[in-house]
């Protein structure tokens, strides 16, 4: 049997290239190898202030951008996760398993009460728990996300593991796919690329342009450091972003002239610019292609939503009369 790889990303707008990178692209690689589920996880993004107004506009994107980068249909499925409910009720059972003083310790909790202070609500401490539920409704077994995922899937394997061991051999205990863009940094020199820190991000529709203007704005330093590329900071990020892009030896020429003191950031930026806009040329018109017409996205989001429906449910039955339910 193949492989069954499971991944998601919240729905909170448009995907950036710490999305594309850090997950996009392994889903890409493993779509013609093994047996797949790409989702948008909707029910994730509701754990912190979002606008319901929008909410179903912002999966839409994420939809389209999968479809832009190349995800086929004809290879994996593309499920939406609040259209399939078990997602919830498997989330519920799994939780009576595990430690909520686990899940108080772990860095994203802590992370997002530090950033939301008003906003410490139950679904974001239960947040790996569906996490968990997401990737063993469909018993995966390998999930591309990037590293800052990792807790997250340590509590999936524990969470495997005791269910295993209480109620018997049912799921199997999922691994990350590592990808080599797993960590994009952020543009304004701090943490990664994410969608909640404005200047940090480029997004995958964005024009030549606009990644110009975001790249102009991340901070440097004078230039005149010497030595070798630093490992942390703003210097080093976009250094960073430069190798995910440009080839080896535009990089070293940067890296030489950063040695040599003599580098000058706004050329640097600009051939940054020219290489991601390179890149995300042909996603751009796959993505134009696909929102004129809708209803073929419609018939893709179906038919996938059945078959994801019936797998769904095969397992919420099995687990269901091992705790002791009637499935
Ligand atoms: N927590 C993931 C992130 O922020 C999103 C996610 C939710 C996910 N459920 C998942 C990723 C299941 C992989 C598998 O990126």
């Amino acid at each position: 049997m193949r492989k069954r790889v499971y991944s998601g990303i919240r729905a909170t707008g448009r995907l950036h290239l710490g999305n594309y990178l850090g997950a996009v692209k392994g889903m890409l690689a493993l779509q013609d190898e093994y047996d797949c589920i790409f989702s948008v996880v909707d029910l994730h993004t509701i754990t912190v202030p979002y606008d319901p107004k929008t909410l179903q506009q912002s999966v839409r994107e994420i939809i389209l951008d999968y479809l832009a980068a190349g995800l086929d249909p004809k290879k994996c499925l593309l499920e939406i996760q609040s259209r399939v409910p078990q997602h919830m009720e498997l989330a519920y059972y799994l939780s009576t398993i595990y430690p909520v003083s686990r899940l108080e310790d772990l860095p994203t909790y802590k992370e997002k009460k530090a950033q939301y202070p008003k906003y410490v609500n139950m679904g974001l401490l239960y947040y790996p728990v569906l996490m968990a539920a997401d990737v063993l409704l469909y018993k995966g077994e390998l999930v591309p996300v990037g590293i800052d995922q990792e807790p997250h899937l340590e509590v999936m394997r524990e969470i495997a593991r005791k269910f295993n061991g209480v109620y018997g051999e049912t799921f199997p205990e999922p691994t990350r796919f590592k990808t080599t863009g797993e960590y994009v940094p952020s543009l304004s020199g701090v943490g990664k690329m994410s969608k909640s820190v404005e200047g940090s991000y480029i997004t995958l529709t964005d024009d030549l342009e606009t990644i110009r203007k975001r790249l102009a704005a991340a901070p440097t330093d004078s230039g005149t450091e010497g030595g070798s590329v630093p490992e942390t900071g703003n210097v080093a990020n976009l250094f960073k972003l430069m190798k995910l892009f440009v080839d080896d030896s535009t990089y070293k020429k940067f890296a030489q002239d950063y040695q040599d003191k003599k580098i000058r950031y706004s050329d640097m930026k600009d051939v940054l610019a020219d290489a991601i806009f390179q890149e995300l040329t042909p996603l751009q018109e796959k993505r134009k292609e696909f929102s004129q017409n809708p209803k073929l996205v419609d018939e893709i989001l179906e038919s996938s939503n059945q078959e994801c429906h019936e797998r769904a449910q095969e397992v919420v039955n099995e687990v269901r009369e091992k705790m002791g339910f009637s499935s």
